[in-house]
């Protein structure tokens, strides 16, 4: 008799993969609460007006209910069912609307072509494929709206592989310039103890 094949491992950036990490437990990088460099910019004295926000990469959803809650109209995006139920489970219980999808970020042009005045980015450009970098600047412009904006927390850690990919702000600047005009982009002040000194924060204007 032969032996069963073993199945293959799935890719380390494929949705299936992604979901394997969230069945295993607590996912390293979900910080239980939604970024400092976010809770920052919404309680400022001059935070920016509510609007139509994409949330890419949502995971289980903490950025995206933080913006729900103050009033910004939030479409969050993740290919990993696990993350999606969590993230929906969540705004039930706080009675916060969220539009949720379960998609694969890179497929929802041109369904959702200049519908946001908001793209929120944290630890999703870390996550994927660096050679996806260009690709992933032109989908955030084209979910933008003219003059919407990319408002980001940035993992600009030196380690080398991934994911999490590290990221520089010089690369940010050069890749981003194409579509963008950089209104900020500095190093987080703020950011919880073990990402002290790895994150960059970045408002990012849509030309
Ligand atoms: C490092 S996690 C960050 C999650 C969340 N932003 C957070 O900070 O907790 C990256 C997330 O991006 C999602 N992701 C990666 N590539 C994606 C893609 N092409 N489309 C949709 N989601 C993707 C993964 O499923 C994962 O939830």
């Amino acid at each position: 008799m032969t032996a069963p094949t073993p199945s293959p491992l799935p890719s380390p950036l494929s949705a299936p993969a992604w979901e394997q990490r969230y069945q295993q437990g607590t996912p390293r990088w979900d910080l239980g609460q939604p970024a400092p460099a976010f809770q920052t910019l919404l309680t400022a004295t001059d935070p920016p007006p509510p609007g139509p926000a994409i949330v890419l990469g949502a995971g289980r959803g903490h950025d995206a209910l933080w913006f729900a809650r103050h009033g910004f109209a939030v479409t969050a995006v993740d290919f990993a069912p696990s993350a999606i139920e969590a993230l929906k489970e969540q705004a039930q219980g706080q009675n916060l609307p969220l539009r949720s999808l379960q998609r694969d970020m890179f497929d929802l042009l041109p369904e959702y072509a200049g519908q946001f005045a908001y793209a929120i980015e944290h630890t999703c450009f870390c996550a994927i494929d660096p050679d996806l970098r260009p690709a992933y600047v032109d989908l955030v412009a084209d979910l933008l709206r003219p003059d919407g904006e990319l408002l980001a927390v940035f993992f600009t850690h030196k380690r080398s592989g991934g994911p999490p990919f590290g990221t520089t702000a010089a690369e940010v600047r050069q890749r981003f310039k194409l579509r963008f005009d950089i209104l900020t982009l500095e190093p987080v002040a703020n950011s919880v103890a073990a990402r002290q000194g790895e994150e960059h924060w970045g408002r990012l204007r849509r030309r």
